[in-house]
């Protein structure tokens, strides 16, 4: 399938850890919903409007706070559905109202662009990434040259191999993920460069990644 021609993503690095907070929708709605909304809402209220953009939902890829902080404040602004994975933790789901648990696969329409959530458990049991074809936000799944501790509660270094090699690395090579943290050299790569590159995803085995994961 070609990588979707209207879509937006906008990149937006906010807080003391580097997170990266997305814009992703529709360029021929300006509708768009917000990946992970946290630190800094009025920030982000102020971007959609400079760009004229109208948020309508709000994406988690995971339940940490660092993630999910800003959503009650996000839904004092705009009334939207707040999607997470239906597998995270109890530990992790925030506490508003709109709440909306998905499957995995599952797709929700922004404007007119299907993005789908696909589940990539390992640095919670609830992690997700959004998928339009060419795109892949990846939250605290997988960094540029890097992913996600699995040492937390909730993670799981075996389920991180599953969902490195047997999930995300089964998508095209050309896809181009957008992390959930500014932590590597860029703030955005190919998976075939992070194939290359990547000490996490360069593992021949599992046992050779789970030495890796578990002693960094
Ligand atoms: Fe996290």
């Amino acid at each position: 399938m070609s990588a979707e021609k209207n879509i937006i993503i906008k990149q937006m690095e906010v807080g003391p850890m580097q997170n990266y907070i997305y814009f992703v929708g529709d360029q021929s709605t300006s509708e768009v919903a917000v990946v992970d909304p946290a630190w800094d809402i009025p920030f982000l209220r102020q971007k959609a409007e400079e760009d004229d953009l109208k948020i309508v939902a709000a994406f988690l890829t995971h339940g940490h706070y660092d993630h999910a902080d800003g959503v009650n404040e996000l839904l004092a602004l705009y009334d939207v559905p707040v999607y997470i994975s239906e597998k995270e933790s109890d530990l992790y789901l925030p506490h508003c109202r709109n709440l909306t648990k998905v499957k995995n696969h599952q797709k929700i329409k922004i404007g007119k662009i299907n993005i789908e959530c696909i589940f990539t458990p390992g640095h919670t049991p609830g992690c997700q990434c959004f998928y339009v074809p060419g795109h892949l936000i990846t939250g605290d799944t997988l960094f540029v040259d890097g992913c996600g501790r699995c040492d937390l509660p909730g993670g799981d270094p075996h389920a991180m191999y599953d969902s490195l090699y047997n999930v995300i690395g089964k998508l095209p090579d050309d896809t181009v993920i957008y992390p959930g943290h500014f932590y590597g050299a860029a703030p955005t790569a190919t998976l075939k460069e992070q194939k290359k590159t990547n000490l996490f995803f360069t593992s021949s085995s599992e046992e050779e990644f789970l030495s890796k994961r578990m002693v960094i």
